[in-house]
């Protein structure tokens, strides 16, 4: 249970609220690097309710920039994206990908443009995805480094990335990452029927009075200077995970040292809506079709709305879910069916999740399961609050390579 003045400020994004303040102190993935193609219209996107256009001009840079021309106002997604820059088409004023104005029709040949900027932000580009930093810089300060995660020397052969608009609070997709618990009940069809199955159930655990068996866990969460660890120990299995501040989550695939390893991050576009970013990666070798990755991100047709397949959900359709099924008791939640294992148990996640709306966390009766979840609030509150009491932002300058989650089976 959270105070009403913690539920906002662990769900407020804006630019004016603390945890908008603080989510701009971090590197965050903008879009997939495929998506923006050399010398085509930039692409409006929103973050934390803000508005930018990313572009690639015909050399191949990329840039992102408010997306307001600081003349009037126009919309530079209609810009052309000319060589070193984009042209407003509104008076032809051109900025180039720092920012600067460079060209202006409007004004004298021989005036001095070089005092006009707008809002351009430092790039990083790796494995598929473009990044920005999207803070204030005072008086011309650095922006950080950018962030080396456990992914980011690889070669692409090794990493597969996806995404996806979420129609719900950023923070949800965390919370049901935190919540392990669930994965036993909601996710109990989809995962006995999946690869990993047999490592996820020990088949000797408590039953439903209606007969679903689960493992009953025992969860520990501890603090680090980044965010927050997990353990998630039952019969079958111990799975570990590691949340980054301020909206990365690594968390258990496979079973195995060498197995696939996955991460999600959740990316505000507004207070209601989110973008997923899955990424699966294998640090010892390039990803094989036999691997986790391959096997539920290589028959998605598209890449950047992996969710396509499931359509609208909405409380008149009850979020997707095939009530049918689970009256011929076919199916325990009645999401079952998608092309892949990650979509089916994306489909019960996001009917679940987007169904909470803008949760009240003052009202819940929480379990002893959900200590994890206890622990992310906590995390973010505190973290928050301290960057606002004028401190370093948590973990912005770590060393997060060696940083992320396990899989072990063999307990028995
Ligand atoms: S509004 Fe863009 S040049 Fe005038
Ligand atoms: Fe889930």
């Amino acid at each position: 249970m959270l105070s009403r003045e913690n539920n906002q400020l662990i769900t407020e994004t804006g630019r004016d609220t603390p945890l908008g303040r603080f989510m701009r102190q971090y590197w965050i993935p903008v879009l997939r690097s495929s998506q923006v193609k050399p010398g085509a219209a930039p692409l409006r996107v929103t973050v934390m309710s803000d508005q930018y256009v990313i572009f690639r001009s015909p050399n191949g840079e990329v840039g992102v920039m408010n997306e307001a021309c600081p003349h009037r106002g126009a919309s530079l997604a209609m810009a052309r994206n000319e060589e070193n820059g984009l042209r407003c088409v509104y008076h032809g004023w051109k900025m180039n990908p720092a920012g600067q104005l460079v060209d202006a029709p409007t004004h004298p040949a021989d005036a001095i443009l070089h005092d006009i900027k707008t809002g351009a932000h430092p790039v990083h580009e790796g494995q598929g995805i473009i990044w920005a930093w999207l803070g204030e810089r005072t008086n011309n300060s650095s922006p950080p480094k950018f962030r080396a995660l456990a992914f980011t020397d690889l070669p692409d052969s090794h990493v597969i990335t996806a995404t996806a608009i979420v129609n719900c609070n950023w923070l949800h997709p965390l919370e049901t990452l935190w919540d392990v618990f669930h994965a036993q009940i909601l996710h109990n069809e989809t995962n006995r029927n999946s690869s990993r199955g047999k490592a996820y159930f020990s088949n000797a655990g408590r039953r439903t009075d209606s007969g679903v068996e689960f493992d009953y866990p025992e969860m520990h969460a501890q603090s680090t200077d980044y965010g927050f660890s997990y353990q998630n120990i039952d019969a079958a299995k111990k799975t570990h995970f590691e949340f980054i501040l301020p909206f990365i989550q690594h968390h258990a695939i496979a079973p195995g040292l060498t197995a696939d390893k996955g991460l999600q991050i959740s990316v505000p576009i507004d207070d209601d809506h989110a973008m997923l970013w899955i990424i699966f990666y294998n640090r010892h070798h390039p990803l094989q079709p036999d691997g986790f990755a391959l096997q539920n991100l290589a028959s998605i047709p598209n890449l950047d709305n992996f969710l396509e397949e499931l359509g609208e959900r909405t409380a008149e359709n009850r979020w997707g879910q095939d009530r049918a099924a689970v009256d011929r008791g076919e199916s325990f939640a009645g999401f079952g069916n998608k092309k892949t294992m990650l979509i089916n148990i994306f489909a019960e996640d996001l009917a679940v999740i987007e169904s909470q709306g803008r949760a009240d966390r003052s009202k819940e009766y929480l379990a002893p399961v959900d200590n994890a979840l206890v622990k992310g609030r906590k995390t973010i509150i505190d973290a928050v609050k301290y960057f606002e009491k004028g401190q370093l932002p948590l973990g912005r300058d770590s060393d997060l390579t060696n940083i992320e989650a396990g899989f072990e089976v063999d307990r028995k």
